[in-house]
Order: structure tokens, then C-alpha cells, then sequence
């Protein structure tokens, strides 16, 4: 089974960046913890950032064929990208938002989610471990969907 962890803009600061909400980690760092945290999943990580809203579509849509499902944490195009949402809408995987401040504890303006609609679930507030949470969260579905239904047509896993 082989997902995409794909990070929005900024994450690419994280260590640096405003270290009392997201915490010392670099991406790296986290990237690091997660996949020894769910090496006993077993499943094939491909870990992606990108600053830009046009790039991130591009890697959702080129998801599409490889990846059977994507934990994402789209930094601020979360609360502004209809591009990225209508991009979720039309590849048609499961995709696990994931943030690691809890946004509803901070300005109202991180309240709204564009992309929570089209998402399988939000984890949110956990920090790093957010990501651990949420690549556990999507392998069980993926894992349940295949039991009940097999594997569908276009996805792999
Ligand atoms: C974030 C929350 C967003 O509101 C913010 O713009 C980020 C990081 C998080 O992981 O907590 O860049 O996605």
C-alpha cells in the first residue's frame, strides 16, 4: 500500500517557525519520528512540500495513480483554496486533513476549513504526532474498505 504525505506552505520553516504553536520539529525531524512510528504498518510513505497552491494540485492529481490515499496538511490554503478543494473532490481518495495546532483555539479566521468537506476526517491539536494519528486513521480505512470490498478499480494498494 503506498500513500502520499503532502505538506502546504510554510511547513517547510517548521523548527524555526513560531516555535510555541508548532513546536522544534523541522518537517524532516517529523517525517523521521512518523515513519518509525508506523513502520509497522508496512506502508510505502512518500513525504512532499510544496509552498505553492498550483504544485500542490499537481501533486494531488498526480496521486491519483499511485497512491492509494493522502494525509495532508495544507497550511493556509486551508482556509482559502476552493482550487485545492475541487482538486480532493475530483481525484476521489481519501484524504486526511491534518494539522498540528488545534485551529479552533486560535483567530477565527483558522475556524473555516474550505477542504474539511471533501476530506475523509480532520486530526488536529496533537502536534507531530498528528501525523502518526492520521496515517493510521487513513490505513484503517483503506484496510476496511478492502475487506468489504476488495480492492477497487484505479487505486492501489
Ligand atoms: C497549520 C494551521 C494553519 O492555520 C496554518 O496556516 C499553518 C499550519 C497547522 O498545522 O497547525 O500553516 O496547518
Amino acid at each position: 500500500m503506498k500513500i502520499l504525505v503532502l505538506n502546504g506552505p510554510n511547513l517547510n520553516l517548521l523548527g524555526a517557525r513560531e516555535p510555541t504553536v508548532y513546536g522544534r520539529m523541522t518537517l524532516d525531524d517529523i517525517e523521521r519520528a512518523t515513519r518509525a512510528a508506523t513502520e509497522h504498518l508496512g506502508v510505502d510513505q512518500a513525504w512532499e512540500q510544496s509552498n505553492h497552491e498550483g504544485c500542490l494540485i499537481d501533486l494531488l492529481h498526480q496521486a491519483m495513480d499511485v497512491y492509494a490515499g493522502v494525509v495532508f496538511n495544507p497550511g493556509a490554503y486551508t482556509h482559502t483554496s476552493i482550487a485545492i478543494r475541487d482538486a480532493i473532490a475530483g481525484i476521489g481518495l481519501p484524504v486526511i486533513e491534518v494539522h498540528l495546532s488545534n485551529v479552533h483555539a486560535r483567530e477565527e479566521f483558522r475556524h473555516r476549513s474550505l477542504l474539511a468537506p471533501v476530506c475523509l476526517g480532520q486530526i488536529l491539536g496533537f502536534g507531530a504526532d498528528g501525523y502518526r494519528l492520521g496515517i493510521e486513521a487513513l490505513v484503517g480505512h483503506l484496510q476496511q474498505r478492502i475487506s468489504t470490498l476488495g480492492s477497487p478499480q484505479g487505486t492501489r494498494v
